[in-house]
């Protein structure tokens, strides 16, 4: 029989009485933003994907790259023992991982975790299939719900994984915050695998972010519909247009939705009306670019030891294990 299950952590991203606070934040701002995270409903989710296979964006195939050559090497440092993969999406490149743990351990239990539900059902019941004697239970929610309900483990030691570089989404303070909240659930012994987008010239990382198929482009202004479903806004998309540039000073890609006339629109759900002047811009997300030895001196001050780096050839990603 297979053990397919799906807990639901909390459908919606916050409680029901502070839910879109964030954004009524970040669109009441003087410098308009929106938090990433709400490009993720099912067709945002569905983009990110298309994203994944653009010629230009190289971050996934990169880092599948690296993972499909040293998998085997992660397994054998750590053993057998519990998975768990922060916003696994399609867990497509999760894959080689768990192909390098079957070689180990017959039985294994994977948790992946995602805030779409329609992604983590469909790559549950593939993975189940294709993995008959793993545990696999996905959970929906954030990373936030997710990590504090973690029950403990009952094997000997538990690796947490968080792929695709989605640390660089969040700001300085946010990444602080997050590498407490995984110190906090490690137990001492346990692992983290990271992967990181490292540092490279603006002539490769534009295009990555402005592919010519308006993949990127449509996943930006998804983010508008998102929020007008959820709560019965009226942005209208044909006024939004795409653009992403990257930031050297702060070594991060940034992502604007630029409005092309002024209008007003409202979110009723939020009881909020919101005037938009002509060309004024929503900040929806940042993408902060790393240097290897810098993160894995941050990890080192949350008290996470690096036990090895990987990198493909032209060191465009990284990936750090480390150990609590
Ligand atoms: C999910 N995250 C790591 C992606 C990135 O590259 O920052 C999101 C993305 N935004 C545009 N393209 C991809």
């Amino acid at each position: 029989m297979l053990a397919t299950s799906i807990k639901i952590l909390n459908e919606h991203y916050q409680s029901l009485n502070n839910e879109g606070i964030d954004v009524i934040q970040g669109l009441t701002r003087s410098a308009k933003t929106l938090p990433p995270k709400y490009f993720y409903d099912d067709r945002g989710s569905e983009l990110f994907e298309q994203i994944c296979e653009l010629p230009e964006y190289y971050p996934t195939r990169t880092e599948a790259w690296i993972l499909h050559q040293y998998a085997d090497e992660i397994a054998q440092i750590t053993g057998a023992c519990e998975l768990v993969e922060l916003g696994s999406g399609s867990s497509t490149k999760t894959e080689f991982l768990l192909d390098a743990y079957q070689k180990f351990a017959s039985y294994c239990r994977y948790i992946p975790i995602d805030v779409s539900r329609g992604i983590l059902k469909s790559s549950v019941i593939k993975l189940q299939q294709k993995y008959p004697t793993f545990f696999i239970e996905g959970l929906i929610g954030t990373y936030e719900q997710a990590l504090i309900k973690l029950e403990s483990t009952f094997a000997a030691s538990r690796l947490i994984f968080f792929l695709g570089s989605s640390l660089g989404n969040f700001n300085p303070r946010e990444c602080d915050d997050f590498l407490k909240q995984i110190t906090k659930t490690l137990q001492v012994g346990d692992y983290f695998l990271l992967g990181i987008d490292l540092q490279k010239p603006k002539e490769i990382l534009e295009p990555a972010y402005n592919d010519t198929q308006g993949v990127t482009a449509a996943f930006n202004r998804n983010i508008l519909s998102h929020l007008n479903w959820r709560f019965q806004g009226n942005f209208d998309l044909n006024l939004f247009t795409h653009q992403a540039i990257y930031n050297e000073n702060d070594a991060q890609i940034e992502m604007y939705l630029h409005c092309q006339k002024s209008h007003k629109v409202s979110l009723e759900a939020l009881d909020l009306q919101v005037l938009f002047a002509d060309g004024e811009s929503i900040l929806t997300e940042i993408s902060r670019k790393f240097d290897l030895v810098i993160m894995q001196n941050q990890l080192e001050i949350h008290g996470l030891k690096t036990l090895k780096t990987w990198t493909d050839p032209k060191h465009l990603f990284g990936l750090i294990l480390c150990q609590a």
